[in-house]
C-alpha cells in the first residue's frame, strides 16, 4: 500500500516538474540540449538530443538565448566556446568526465614539448583548457577523417587510448596516445559481449569506438553514439547488443519499437550523465544555475580547434 502510495506521489511530481520546466523554458526562453547517455525523463523533456557533434552543432545554431545542456561539463564549455553571447547553464555543476580529466592543460603542454613539431589532435572530451593546446578537434563520429586530413604522418592524440589505437588502426598514420581513458567503456569486457552472443545468437554487436580493443574485435560495427541511433533505423536486424553507456538503450528502444536492444554490459554506467535529473533541470531553469562560460582568451582558441574539425 505505501510502495503504491509513494510511486504514486513520485510520478505527480515528475508530472510537475515537467510542466514547470516547460513553462520556465518559455519565460527563460531557453533550450534543452541532452547526451545520448542522459536518463530517461531528461531525454523526454530535451528538445533535442544527440551525441558530441551534433550537440556543439546544435548549440552554434540554436535562436534561443540559454541553452540547458544536461550532459558533462566538458559538452557545456564546447556550447559556450561556440554559442558565446548564450547562457550557457548545466543543470548539475560536478557532472564532469574523468576521461576529460586525465590530462591537463600544463600536462598537454610539457608533452607538445616533448615532441616538437607534431601536430596534435584531441578528442573532443577533453578541456576548455586542453582544446586551446591542441591544432584539431575531434569526435568518435569524426576522428578518423580528421585524422586522415591533418597535414603530417605523425599525431600527437589526446586523452583516449582506445579511440586513439582504434583511428591507428584504420589509417596510416602514427598516433602517438595520451594514457587516458573512459572507465565505463573499459568495464565493457571481452567476456560480457560472448555471453550476449550465445544468449541471442542473432544479434548484431555495435560497439562505442572507447571500448577497449579486444571488444572492438568482437564487434560487426564500431560507431558514435549518433552513429547508432542511425544505424537503428536503417539495418533490418531485429536485436542488437549495445557496447556503450547504458543510457542510449532508452532511445534506441522509443525510436525502434520493432527491434531489440541489449545492453552488453547492464552496469557500464556513466554516474556524471546520470547526475542530471528532472528536478536538478527545473532548478537550474529557476535559479539559473550553473552557468559555465569559458574565459574568453581560451575559448577563442579552443574554438579555432573546433573550427577545424567541423571544416573538415
Ligand atoms: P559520443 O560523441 O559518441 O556521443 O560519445 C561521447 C561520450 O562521452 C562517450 O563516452
Ligand atoms: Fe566521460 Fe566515459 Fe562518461 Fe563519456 S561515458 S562522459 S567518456 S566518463
Amino acid at each position: 500500500m505505501l510502495i503504491f502510495f509513494t510511486l504514486g506521489v513520485s510520478k505527480l511530481k515528475t508530472q510537475e516538474y515537467i510542466e514547470e520546466i516547460i513553462k520556465l523554458k518559455k519565460e527563460r526562453n531557453a533550450i534543452i540540449l541532452a547526451h545520448n547517455y542522459q536518463r530517461g525523463e531528461v531525454q523526454d523533456i530535451a528538445d533535442y538530443i544527440g551525441d558530441s557533434l551534433g550537440l556543439s552543432q546544435k548549440a552554434a545554431e540554436v535562436n534561443e538565448k540559454v541553452i540547458v545542456f544536461c550532459g558533462v561539463h566538458f559538452m557545456a564549455e564546447t556550447a559556450s566556446i561556440l554559442a558565446p553571447n548564450k547562457t550557457v547553464l548545466i543543470p548539475d555543476i560536478t557532472a564532469g568526465c574523468p576521461m576529460a580529466d586525465m590530462i591537463s592543460a600544463q600536462e598537454m603542454k610539457e608533452w607538445k614539448n616533448k615532441y616538437p613539431g607534431r601536430p596534435v589532435v584531441c578528442y573532443i572530451n577533453s578541456t576548455a583548457e586542453v582544446k586551446a593546446e591542441c591544432d584539431f578537434c575531434c569526435t568518435s563520429s569524426n576522428a578518423i577523417r580528421v585524422i586522415e586530413a591533418v597535414n603530417s604522418n605523425e599525431i600527437l592524440f589526446a586523452p583516449d587510448q582506445y579511440l586513439g589505437s582504434y583511428i591507428a588502426s584504420q589509417t596510416n598514420k602514427k598516433l602517438i596516445l595520451w594514457d587516458g581513458y573512459c572507465y565505463v567503456h573499459r568495464m565493457i569486457l571481452p567476456k560480457h559481449i560472448l555471453e550476449k552472443k550465445k544468449e541471442f545468437p542473432e544479434a548484431e554487436v555495435w560497439a562505442h569506438p572507447e571500448c577497449r580493443g579486444e571488444v572492438l574485435e568482437l564487434a560487426d560495427k564500431i560507431l558514435s553514439t549518433g552513429g547508432m541511433v542511425k544505424q537503428a533505423r536503417l539495418t533490418d536486424k531485429k536485436e542488437i547488443i549495445i557496447a556503450t553507456e547504458t543510457g542510449i538503450i532508452y532511445r534506441l528502444k522509443k525510436e525502434n519499437p520493432d527491434k531489440n536492444f541489449y545492453p552488453a554490459y547492464e552496469y557500464a554506467i556513466c554516474s556524471n550523465m546520470k547526475k542530471i535529473t528532472l528536478r536538478k533541470v527545473l532548478d537550474s531553469l529557476k535559479e539559473m544555475k550553473f552557468v559555465v562560460k569559458v574565459p574568453e582568451e581560451t575559448a577563442e582558441k579552443a574554438k579555432d580547434a573546433i573550427d577545424r574539425m567541423i571544416r573538415i
